[in-house]
């Protein structure tokens, strides 16, 4: 294949309206992926870029697996689809089982979606009907945090709190109220993993339970670690303190494992790193190293159970996709699940993460770097903006680090990193010692 041919006027950039992007900026002046593997993606002008960003929080294996690749075409040629409603095929149940058994507590049930913003509304809607069928009905508000990112659906961006992801499109949910986000740098600022200061933020939830009464609440949804937003590391304490809370007064907790999970942690969920064990589960990306679309919801017995009452001719749960649990996104996942296990990649996340944690926190000091932040292989690095052009100093790193060979990812003026857990020190070195070059050419 030519990669350097241009568009054809019958299939120009105009067409394509790209998400989360400025598209007439891109436009101008195309950044263009064309191949990738192992660490590595090609541009369309044939360059070769380091993967800082295991594309988007997803391909925690690296890029061009054989394994996966291969199940995925096997898959295609022999069952292509099979109907989600009434009907079944081997693999969905087997790629449960295997999830069920790797997943903390009792954890053991698995509803397929096919991304995070659709596993987000599938564990609020379950949230929902699950205390309506155990006659608690009146339990319908739900509980997000300032800064999180749940998805793009109605019900992910009523408990999200990014502003710029709600503004846009109306009231969205009624009904839902916000914890304050975990984060104040003048308490946190350069903390190595989980900062000290900040578990008292869970009592919060004791505010909003006073405020509302803990009958008219469903369920609180919170990320382990608030990736999209910037990285925002739980503090110390503080999930432990928002279990709490929620046992006490029978509330949901549900963790928004879309990036966390899988790896990302060096454990397989960020549920076992915490050791705080929620009550719904979603995730999407690293279950199929980001390479066919698949999320899922995971739930706990008790949860499963009450929807199984009744008489067995109903159809207890209305709800699905027509991809729930896609023949080739389950082989996927499942060749995806056995590369993570063969190649032991939980385990050799944790054991770089110090390394790597030793490489984000040497860029302290460094022209407009404010904050640095960490955990598992996961980083931040704050920038002051600047004066009058928020979100532009990160914007140009990303483009200078793009320009020799780096891919990074900004939000705001936050550069956040999380490689694919297949990196290597020198390419760690590689990563950080561009992105230090980046800034000192920036000041
Ligand atoms: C925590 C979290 N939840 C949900 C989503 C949405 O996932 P998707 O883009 O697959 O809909 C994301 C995406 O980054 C996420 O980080």
């Amino acid at each position: 294949m030519d990669h350097t041919e241009t568009p054809s006027p019958t299939n120009n950039l105009e067409a394509f309206w790209m998400p989360f992007t400025m598209n007439r900026q891109f436009k101008k002046a195309p950044r263009m992926l064309v191949a990738a593997k192992d660490m590595y993606y090609t541009t369309q002008d044939g360059r070769s870029v380091l993967d800082g960003t295991a594309g988007l929080w997803c391909c925690n294996a690296g890029h061009g697996r054989p394994k996966i690749v291969e199940a995925v075409q096997r898959q295609v040629a022999e069952l292509d689809y099979a109907p989600a409603f009434q009907m079944g095929h081997p693999k969905a149940f087997e790629l449960a089982s295997r999830l069920a058994a790797m997943l903390p507590g009792d954890l053991n049930h698995v509803f397929f979606t096919n991304s995070g913003s659709e596993a987000v509304d599938t564990a609020l809607k379950i949230a929902l009907a699950y205390h309506r069928a155990r006659g608690e009905g009146s339990r319908q508000r739900l509980i997000g945090r300032e800064r999180g990112y749940h998805g793009v659906g109605f019900g992910g961006i009523s408990v999200g709190g990014i502003s710029s992801n709600r503004k846009q499109f109306g009231m969205a949910l009624g009904g839902v109220d916000h914890l304050a986000a975990t984060y104040d740098r003048s308490q946190q600022a350069f903390s190595r993993g989980q900062p000290a200061w900040g578990a008292h933020l869970a009592d919060e939830l004791e505010r909003i339970v006073a405020l509302h009464d803990a009958s008219t609440i469903a369920a609180v949804i919170v990320e382990p670690v608030a990736c999209s937003t910037g990285v925002l590391v739980p503090p110390k304490a503080y999930l432990e303190r928002l279990r709490a809370i929620c046992d006490r007064h029978g509330i949901l907790l549900i963790f928004d494992e879309v990036i966390c999970g899988f790896g990302r942690l060096g454990t397989p969920f960020a549920a076992d790193y915490f050791g705080v064990q929620p009550d719904l589960m979603t995730v999407a990306k690293g279950i199929t190293n980001g390479v066919i679309p698949m999320g899922a919801v995971f739930a706990r017995q008790k949860i499963y159970d009450a929807f199984m009452q009744g008489p067995e001719g109903t159809i207890e749960l209305f709800h699905g996709y027509t991809y729930s649990g896609h023949p080739v996104a389950c082989a996927a996942a499942l060749a995806t699940l056995d590369t993570y296990r063969e190649e032991g990649l939980f385990e050799r996340a944790a054991a770089l993460a110090p390394y790597w944690e030793d490489a984000i926190h040497s860029l302290k000091g460094l022209p407009h770097v404010v904050d640095i932040r960490n955990l598992g292989l996961i980083g931040a690095i704050e920038l002051d903006p600047l004066p009058g052009a928020p979100t532009r100093r990160a914007f140009e790193a990303f483009l200078a680090c793009y320009e020799r060979g780096v891919m990074i990812r900004t939000t705001g003026d936050i550069i956040a990193l999380s490689p694919p857990l297949i990196i290597d020190k020198t390419q760690i070195d590689h990563l950080f010692g561009t992105i230090a070059d980046v800034l000192k050419a920036q000041a």
